[in-house]
């Protein structure tokens, strides 16, 4: 039975306020309505045209200074969709306002902006959840099952590969910056990383990588190749690019594509929605649809850190999870920049 001050968390509905209205946050405002024990209360951001479409899409009040998001007492819960290198500084701001913080990954820039963040959430007795959307994914989540109970037998090595256009045109300018979190490293890497990490069950202690610009004249990556070794002896490796946009420079994919290789089978998820496993075959085997539901994952995660907050639970996605995913992405820069092996130490 719960006690009375449990039931009262229980049944609350918390609000949230979202602070950067850009591409990712529709994502944050419908999860808002569908959790279940949420509302949208209200958002920040510093487009006023950006503002002004969401305010009328959303019907909540958009402001363009977040300090008023983070002194509305009717805001629980911030949903940060903002550039990576804003995640640091408005993070501590909400976590110094007693707010839970719902960040979009990369929980930051580096491991030393991870620590602040996760000093100043812990000071303040707030949630530090970190949107690492490849763990929720419904293909992903039962692919880590079959691996898990042992099924296909112990994993042996993962291929990640994602070849997409860059987009340069519609990228916002921080997009186009690695001192303000931009490339695709920090974007997609992150997302390769965490399912990596996630679907092989491991953490990663060593990385070599290239991470390089190729395909334009910006300040920020558009190719990436790394090869991380596990804490089991295990690898996997990943390729990536953000191609130029023109008509025949690549074809678009729009997840990419894991194959794992386990001791009795091989998974493979296609484009975040498809898993296939290997089945026997006439030439050595075949490719068998595993079907899985599609799940809104930001509703999905949203739900994971009301029932953090409710349970006073650690969040599902650790802080130092998400924090090892930076540390990984940061010594793939570092690997690439000295032509050397880098250990990880976390
Ligand atoms: N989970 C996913 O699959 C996924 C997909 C896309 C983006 N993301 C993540 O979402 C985050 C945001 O990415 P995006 O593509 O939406 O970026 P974006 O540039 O489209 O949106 C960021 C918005 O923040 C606004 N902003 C900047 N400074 C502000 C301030 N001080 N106060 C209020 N608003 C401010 C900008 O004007 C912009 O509209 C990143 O962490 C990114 O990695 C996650």
């Amino acid at each position: 039975m719960l006690g009375e001050e449990h039931r009262t968390m229980a049944e609350r509905v918390f609000g949230i306020g979202i602070i950067g209205a850009g591409r990712i946050s529709g994502a944050h405002a419908r999860a808002a309505g569908e959790a279940g024990s949420t509302r949208l209360v209200m958002a920040s951001e510093v487009d006023d045209k950006r503002a002004h479409e969401f305010e009328a899409k959303w019907h909540v009040p958009v402001v363009s200074d977040y300090m008023e998001v983070l002194n509305n007492p009717e805001v629980d819960i911030v949903s940060l969709t903002l550039p990576h290198w804003l995640h640091e500084p408005i993070g501590i701001a909400a976590a110094q306002a007693g707010k839970h913080i719902f960040v979009e990954k990369p929980m930051a820039d580096s491991i030393e902006e991870c620590d602040r963040m996760i000093a100043a959430a812990r000071a303040n007795g707030v949630k530090l959840f970190t949107g690492h959307t490849e763990q929720f994914l419904a293909p992903n989540v039962k692919a880590r099952q079959m691996i898990a109970s042992g099924e296909v037998g112990l994993p042996v090595l993962a291929t990640d590969c994602w070849y997409k256009a860059f987009g340069v045109a519609a990228r916002p300018p921080w997009f186009l910056d690695r001192s303000k979190g931009g490339g695709m490293w920090l974007m997609n890497g992150a997302h390769m990383i965490d399912r990596l990490t996630y679907l092989m069950g491991d953490r990663v202690v060593s990385v070599k990588a290239m991470v390089q610009t190729r395909f334009h004249a910006i300040q920020a990556d558009d190719t990436a190749l790394a090869y991380l070794e596990f804490a089991n002896g295990t690898g996997a490796t990943i390729a990536h690019t953000g191609y130029k946009d023109h008509a025949g420079a690549g074809v678009d994919q729009p997840g990419g594509e894991i194959v794992i290789t386990c001791t009795e089978a091989q998974l493979k998820i296609v484009d975040r929605n498809r898993l296939f496993r290997s089945v026997p075959g006439d030439r050595g085997g075949a490719w068998e649809e595993v079907v899985v539901d599609r799940v809104d994952t930001t509703t999905v995660e949203l739900r994971a850190l009301v029932s953090n907050i409710v349970n006073n639970e650690p969040e599902t996605v650790s802080v130092e999870q998400a924090r090892h995913i930076v540390d990984v992405m940061t010594a793939c820069e570092m690997s690439s920049q000295t032509g050397r092996e880098v250990r990880i130490n976390d």
